[in-house]
C-alpha cells in the first residue's frame, strides 16, 4: 500500500520511540510508507479495536508546500461517511507529526489480488458497483478524489471495497474556507496536475483545466478495465507513448469481455469529458445494474456465519472468512510453481468443491490433457511433453453456499496456444460460474 503523498523514498522515522500515542493508541507494524507519511497498524489500547494510523511528517509537508493537501484530506474525509470509504476516526498531532487514525482495512489492496488473477466479470462488476457507490457519494458531497488507483482501493475482512487516500482530493462548494488555497478557478475547473499516469484522464494531461467528477469517472473506467482484463488499457514503458495512447483513447478489450461490458468501458473511457458517462448514467447501465442494490455489494452473498470455523460437507471444507479467501494464495504459494508468466482467473461458484474439481478434470480429459495431481480441493493438469500447458485449479470455501475457484495456468506460445483456458476449458465450465441473476450449481 502507498500512503497519501507517496513518491516512495524518504528518511526513516522510527516508530519505536512513539509506539504509544498519547496513551490512547499503540502502534504496531509498518503497513506502508511514502515520502511524507507512514502508515502503521495500530489499536486502541482500551477497546483493542484495530486502526491504520497514518503518521505525517509535519516539517516535510511544510517544506514542500503541502499543508493545503493535508488540510484538504482531513476536510474531505471528515465529511464522508460511507460503507465503501475508509473512515477517519480522529486526527491527533504532536510537535513533529500529524496522525490520522483511520478505519483498518484488513484485506489490504484489492489489486494485489488482481495482479495474480484477473476477476470474473461478475466479481469485477461487484467491485465496480461498490466503487461507483463510493464515488457517487463523494461527488454528491462535493468531494472529488482525483487519485483513484489500485493502491487506494483496499478491502475489509468482509470482502468489501474501501476507498482511501484523499490527499489529492479537491473540495468544492462546501466549506472551501477549509482550504485557503482552493484549486478551483474562475472557470469552475480544477487546475492541479495530479494523479498517477496510467489512471490519469486525458484532459488532465492536456492541462486545460478539468472537472473533478469527470476525471474520477475516467479512473473508475481504467480500474474496471484492469479488474476484468488483469492489465492496463493504455500502457507503455515510455511515458510519452503512454500519454499518446491515453489521448487517443483507443483500447482493445480482451476477448472474454461481454459486449455489454465493452460498451460501458467505451462510455467510461471516452476521451471527451463532455460526453463521458456520468454517475447517474452509470447506475442505469444494464451491465452495471445486474445484482445492484444501491448499497453496492449485496453482502448477503458474502457474509460469514458467526464463529464459522466448521464447514459444509461434514466439516471437511475449512470455511474461511473473506479476507482469508482473497489472500488465500499466500497459504498455497504458487509463485514457485508458476513464476512470472502465469495467468489466472478467479470466480465464485455455488457448486460443491468436489464437483468443481470433477468438472475440471473431465474438461481437461476431453481436451486430452492429463490430470497429474488431484486432491479434494485442488487439481493440476498438464499437456505432457508435446503440449506445453499447465493448469492449476484450487477451490476454497467462502460461505456455506459459495466457493471461490482460483484458476492459474501457464502456456507456451506454441501448441496448444493461449486459447486453451479461455476458449476450450472455460466454456465447458461456464455453468459452474456463479451468476448473480441465478446461481448455478453445475449441470
Ligand atoms: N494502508 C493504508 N491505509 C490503510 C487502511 N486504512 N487499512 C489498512 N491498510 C492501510
Amino acid at each position: 500500500m502507498t500512503p497519501t503523498l507517496s513518491e516512495c523514498a524518504g528518511e526513516e522515522f522510527q516508530p519505536a520511540a512513539e509506539k504509544n500515542l498519547f496513551g490512547k493508541y499503540e502502534l504496531g507494524k509498518l503497513l506502508g510508507y511514502g515520502a511524507f507519511a507512514k502508515v502503521y497498524y495500530g489499536w486502541d489500547i482500551e477497546s483493542k479495536q484495530s486502526f491504520a494510523i497514518k503518521a505525517i511528517n509535519k516539517q516535510r509537508i511544510m517544506k514542500n508546500g503541502l499543508t493545503v493537501n493535508v488540510k484538504r484530506e482531513i476536510s474531505a474525509m471528515r465529511r464522508l461517511n460511507h460503507p465503501n470509504i475508509v473512515r477517519l476516526q480522529e486526527v491527533l498531532a504532536s510537535q513533529k507529526k500529524i496522525y490520522f487514525v483511520l478505519e483498518f482495512a484488513k484485506g489490504g489492496e484489492l489489486f494485489s489480488k488482481v495482479s495474480r488473477s484477473r476477476f470474473s466479470e461478475d466479481l469485477s462488476r461487484r467491485y465496480f458497483q461498490q466503487l461507483i457507490s463510493a464515488i457517487g457519494y463523494c461527488h454528491s458531497r462535493g468531494v472529488y478524489h482525483r487519485d483513484l488507483k489500485p493502491e487506494n482501493l483496499l478491502l475489509d475482512e468482509n470482502w468489501n471495497l474501501k476507498v482511501t487516500d484523499f490527499g489529492l482530493s479537491a473540495v468544492t462548494h462546501y466549506d472551501q474556507a477549509d482550504s485557503a488555497e482552493s484549486t478551483q478557478s474562475a472557470d469552475g475547473l480544477l487546475h492541479t496536475m495530479c494523479g498517477t499516469p496510467a489512471y490519469v484522464a486525458p484532459e488532465i494531461l492536456a492541462k486545460n483545466g478539468y472537472d473533478g467528477a469527470k476525471v474520477d469517472i475516467w479512473s473508475c473506467g481504467i480500474i474496471l478495465y484492469v479488474l476484468n482484463a488483469g492489465f492496463l488499457p493504455f500502457n507503455d514503458p515510455n511515458l510519452m507513448v503512454m500519454y499518446r495512447k491515453i489521448f487517443k483513447g483507443e483500447f482493445r478489450v480482451p476477448r472474454w469481455t461481454s459486449p455489454e461490458l465493452k460498451r460501458l468501458l467505451s462510455r467510461l473511457l471516452d476521451t471527451n469529458p463532455e460526453t463521458r458517462i456520468t454517475v447517474d448514467e452509470i447506475v442505469t447501465d444494464p451491465w452495471f445494474r445486474i445484482g445492484y442494490n444501491d448499497g453496492g455489494f449485496s453482502s448477503d452473498h458474502f457474509e460469514m456465519k458467526d464463529g464459522d470455523d466448521g464447514g459444509r460437507n461434514g466439516g471437511n471444507l475449512k470455511s474461511l472468512n473473506a479476507f482469508d479467501i482473497i489472500s488465500f494464495s499466500s497459504g498455497y504459494d504458487l509463485s514457485g510453481l508458476f513464476g512470472d508468466q502465469d495467468a489466472g482467473e478467479m470466480f465464485l461458484s455455488t457448486a460443491a468443491p468436489e464437483e468443481v474439481i470433477e468438472r475440471v478434470a473431465e474438461a481437461a480429459e476431453e481436451e486430452r490433457l492429463t490430470v497429474v495431481r488431484r486432491k479434494k480441493w485442488c487439481v493440476k493438469v498438464d499437456g505432457g511433453q508435446y503440449r506445453k500447458f499447465t493448469l492449476l485449479v484450487e477451490v476454497k470455501g467462502l460461505t456455506e453456499d459459495i466457493v471461490v475457484v482460483e484458476v492459474r495456468w501457464r502456456e507456451c506460445e506454441s501448441e496448444p496456444g493461449p486459447e486453451m483456458w479461455n476458449d476450450r476449458l472455460r466454456p465447458r465450465l461456464s455453468s459452474l460460474i456463479y451468476q448473480p441473476d441465478g446461481p448455478v450449481t453445475g449441470n
